[in-house]
C-alpha cells in the first residue's frame, strides 16, 4: 500500500533561493529513506516550478490549481499543458481556499476532467462547509454533495481521482483553527468517503505535523495533505516517515 503525502506550499517561500534550499533538503531527506512504499508531492507555487524541476528527483511535482480551459484568452490561468512542460504530474483541485475565492463545484468538475484527459493526477479537496460544531452526519451530508457534483460524468474514472478530507476549521492558518481532527474522527469520514467510490487514495489534510502524523498513519489513513508544516523539511519529513513506517 503506498502512502501519499503531499506538500502544499500555498503562496510561500517569497524567495526562489529558499524555494530551492526547501526542495533540496527534502530530497537529501528522501535520498535516506525507503521510498519504495511512498509518493511525496511537492506542489509550490507555479514561478518556482522551473526550479524546482531541476531538482526533485524522489518527489514529485504538483501543481495547485489548473485551468479548465486549454489555451487562448484566459488571463491569469496555466493550463495542463504548460504544467506538462514543467514535469508537473499532480493537481491539487478544489482546495478550500480556492473555493473561497469563488471556485464552484462546476469549475472544479472540468478541471477534474482536464486532469484525467491530460493524465494528470487530480487530487480533489472536500470538506469545505463544514464547521467544527457539525454532526458527523452533516459532515457525511456536505462531503456527499461536493464528491457527487465535483465527480459528475466520471464514470470508473473515479478510481483515477485521489481525494483528501480536509475540514476547513482543522487548517493550521488562514480559515482554520490549527487544530487538526482526532485520527477517529478522520477514518470515520475517510471510510465514509471510501465508500463513495473506489478512489486511487483518500487521505487526510489539516493540521498535520510531525507529532500527530503517527496517531492518523497508525488509524489506517493513507497519507495526507501538509499546509504549514510542509514549509520545515524535517517537520514535513517526519510526516512522511510517519506515514510510510506505520
Ligand atoms: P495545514 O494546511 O496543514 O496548514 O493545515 C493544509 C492545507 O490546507 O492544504
Amino acid at each position: 500500500m503506498k502512502t501519499l503525502v503531499v506538500a502544499n506550499w500555498k503562496l510561500n517561500p517569497q524567495k526562489l533561493a529558499e524555494a530551492r534550499v526547501l526542495g533540496s533538503r527534502v530530497e537529501q531527506g528522501l535520498l535516506g529513506m525507503n521510498r519504495e512504499g511512498m509518493e511525496v508531492v511537492l506542489c509550490p507555487p507555479f514561478v518556482f516550478l522551473p526550479a524546482l524541476k531541476m531538482l526533485a528527483h524522489f518527489a514529485k511535482l504538483g501543481a495547485q490549481n489548473i485551468s479548465h480551459e486549454g489555451k487562448g484568452a484566459f488571463t491569469g490561468e496555466v493550463s495542463a499543458d504548460q504544467l506538462k512542460e514543467f514535469g508537473v504530474e499532480y493537481v491539487i483541485v478544489g482546495h478550500s481556499e480556492r473555493r473561497t475565492l469563488g471556485e464552484d463545484d462546476k469549475a472544479i468538475n472540468k478541471k477534474i476532467k482536464v486532469c484525467l484527459e491530460k493524465k494528470l493526477q487530480p487530487i480533489l479537496c472536500v470538506g469545505y462547509g463544514t464547521k467544527k460544531s457539525q454532526r458527523i452526519s452533516e459532515i457525511k451530508k456536505i462531503i456527499s454533495r461536493q464528491l457527487k457534483k465535483d465527480l459528475s460524468g466520471l464514470g470508473r474514472d473515479v478510481s483515477k481521482v485521489a481525494v483528501v478530507y480536509e475540514p476547513v476549521w482543522a487548517i493550521s492558518r488562514g480559515l482554520g483553527t490549527g487544530k487538526a481532527v482526532t485520527p477517529e474522527h478522520g477514518k470515520e469520514i475517510i471510510d465514509y468517503v471510501r465508500s463513495k467510490g473506489e478512489f486511487k487514495k483518500v487521505i487526510y489534510g489539516g493540521s498535520l505535523d510531525g507529532n500527530n502524523s503517527g496517531a492518523f498513519a497508525k488509524a489506517g489513513i493513507e497519507g495526507g495533505l501538509v499546509g504549514g508544516a510542509s514549509l520545515d523539511a524535517e517537520e514535513f519529513l517526519k510526516i512522511v516517515n510517519a506515514f510510510t513506517i506505520n
